[in-house]
C-alpha cells in the first residue's frame, strides 16, 4: 500500500479560546503514547452499554498500549491520521485487512477507527478526519468505505449518518468474554451510486459467546 505523506491545516472557533487550527497528518512512531492516551479517554464512549469496566480497562491496557500502535504504523494494511491541535486530540485509523460478507462485491476500506477526545466533540475536528479518511479511500480506488459501530452509539451514528453512511448490516465484536453484536454502516465514494438506504435504527446485543 502506498505511504501517506503531508498534513492539511484547518482553521475552527474553540469555545473558550476563539479560533483554532487543527491539522490533519499522518502518523508517526513519537504519536504512539499519545494516540494511546486520546483512546484511554475515549474507548468507553465507543462501548455497548453494559460493557464491563474490567474489559474496558483491559481492552486499554493491551489492545491501545502505545506498542500496539507501533505496530499499526509497521503494517501496510493500516493507515493512522493524527489530528493535532494544541496536542494530539483525535486519530483515525484505516485498514485493508478484512471485508464483510454484505461487502464483498465493493473494493472497500474500513474505518476501524474515529476518536476524538470529548472536549472537541462537536468541534469539526472529526469531519476534518472523515474528510481524509474519504479522501484516502478514493486515493485507493475504493468504492466504500465501511465500519462497525455500537447501536447504542448514537452520538457516533448520527454523526455518520451526517457523512453519508447507511446501515450494510450487523457487526461482531468481542471483548473480554461476551460478543457484542452492533452495526455494520458504509457509504460508497460515488455520489452517483448509493447504496440502497436503509433508516439507521439503534439498539445492540450482547450475548454471550
Ligand atoms: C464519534 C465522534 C468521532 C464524532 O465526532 P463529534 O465531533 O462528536 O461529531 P459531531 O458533533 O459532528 O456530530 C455528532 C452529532 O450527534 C448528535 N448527538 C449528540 N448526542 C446525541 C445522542 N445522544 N443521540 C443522537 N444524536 C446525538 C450531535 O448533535 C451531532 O449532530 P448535529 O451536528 O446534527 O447536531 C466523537 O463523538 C467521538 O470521538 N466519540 C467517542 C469515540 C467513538 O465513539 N468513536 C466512534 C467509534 S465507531
Amino acid at each position: 500500500m502506498p505511504p501517506v505523506s503531508g498534513g492539511v491545516i484547518h482553521s475552527l472557533p474553540h469555545p473558550a479560546f476563539g479560533p483554532m487550527t487543527h491539522i490533519i497528518r499522518a502518523a508517526n512512531p513519537g504519536d504512539a503514547d499519545a494516540l494511546s492516551a486520546v483512546s484511554a479517554r475515549t474507548f468507553a464512549l465507543a462501548c455497548s452499554d453494559g460493557t464491563p469496566l474490567h474489559d474496558i480497562d483491559a481492552y486499554i491496557a493491551t489492545e491501545l498500549a502505545g506498542e500496539r500502535f507501533l505496530e499499526h504504523m509497521a503494517d501496510p494494511s493500516k493507515t493512522i491520521f493524527v489530528a493535532e491541535e494544541q496536542g494530539v486530540c483525535g486519530y483515525s485509523m484505516l485498514c485493508q485487512e478484512t471485508t464483510p460478507e454484505e461487502l464483498r462485491a465493493w473494493h472497500s476500506l474500513e474505518l476501524r477507527r474515529l476518536y476524538v477526545v470529548p472536549e472537541r466533540h462537536g468541534s469539526g475536528i472529526a469531519d476534518s478526519l472523515m474528510e481524509r479518511a474519504v479522501s484516502l479511500a478514493k486515493e485507493r480506488q475504493s468504492e466504500c468505505l465501511w465500519l462497525g459501530v455500537s447501536g447504542n452509539n448514537h452520538r457516533a451514528i448520527r454523526f455518520y449518518s451526517k457523512h453519508g453512511f447507511s446501515i450494510a448490516g450487523t457487526f461482531h465484536f468481542p471483548l473480554g468474554q461476551i460478543i457484542y453484536e452492533g452495526l455494520l454502516l458504509s457509504r460508497t465514494m460515488d455520489p452517483d451510486n448509493s447504496f440502497k438506504q436503509m433508516p439507521l435504527r439503534v439498539g445492540t446485543t450482547a450475548t454471550p459467546p
